[in-house]
């Protein structure tokens, strides 16, 4: 059986790898490293340069991501795109034969909208997994604007923009974070009343930060993006909305 550890790697700033994460990279006996195409090149030369830093002396096996196959509706094409990475890691650790753990560096926490989790749950023989923790994007957010998570005795729901979108704001909650949020979707809602902590490339040497209430922020970071998103060819960006 293959022991699979998955390792939370923080959100691009290489001093968010835990020393948990630097010992399980130096004692992993293959890494899988994704390639994501050429316009997100800097996340795979970003694991290189964690590897490095780390004294991780295993060997590194590359993999091309495959392409979302978007005529296919949303659930199913991503079960797919799923068993096609399965089926890539299969035949990376096959042919590497590893005589250890394999390790993936992932992107935040393993734990938090990813699916490196579900994918591992689609090995056959079944991995034994380990997770590490790693600095989520919500972390990052919350660190970089010096802000608490939760308001006093709140709820918090952490969403995605394509939920905001088809739901708009969640019952019960006074703050909410968005994530994989492709067309800053807070655009949606009627902005009084709420207050807005955005960040982009959080963690990276590029990281930008906007804050306001919702009216005024709102179409400072929708340009903020556009340009920053431009000027790098992609984005990640998160944020944090809160009802007074
Ligand atoms: C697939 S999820 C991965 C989340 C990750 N596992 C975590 O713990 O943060 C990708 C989303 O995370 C957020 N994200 C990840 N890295 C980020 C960064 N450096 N700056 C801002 N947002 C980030 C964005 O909302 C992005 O759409």
């Amino acid at each position: 059986m293959t022991d699979l550890w998955l390792i939370g790697i923080g959100t691009g700033n290489p001093a968010h790898v835990t020393l948990e994460a630097r010992q399980a990279l130096r004692d992993a006996a293959l890494v899988l490293v994704p390639r994501k195409g050429p316009d997100k090149a800097d996340l795979a030369d970003l694991r290189h340069a964690i590897l490095n830093a780390c004294g991780s002396r295993a060997p590194v096996a590359e993999f091309d991501m495959p392409v979302r196959d978007e005529g296919r509706p949303y659930l199913e094409r991503v079960r797919h795109w799923h068993d096609e990475i399965a089926a890539l890691w299969t035949r990376a650790i096959a042919t590497a034969r590893p005589q250890g753990p394999v390790a993936l560096l992932v992107w935040g926490d393993p734990g938090l909208y990813d699916s490196t989790l579900r994918i591992a749950a689609r090995l056959d023989p079944r991995p034994r997994v380990r997770v590490v923790p790693g600095i989520s994007a919500l972390q990052a957010l919350t660190a970089a604007h010096a802000i608490p998570f939760n308001a006093v005795n709140g709820a918090v729901t952490v969403t995605t923009g394509r939920r905001l979108r088809d739901f708009g704001w969640p019952e019960g909650t006074d703050t909410v974070v968005v994530m994989l949020d492709g067309e800053l979707s807070f655009q949606r809602l009627d902005p009084a009343g709420i207050e807005i902590w955005w960040g982009a490339f959080l963690g990276l040497p590029n990281q930008l930060l906007e804050a306001g209430p919702l009216a005024q922020a709102g179409p400072r970071i929708v340009a903020a993006r556009a340009a920053a998103r431009a000027r790098h060819g992609w984005i990640m960006d998160t944020y944090l909305l809160r009802r007074r």
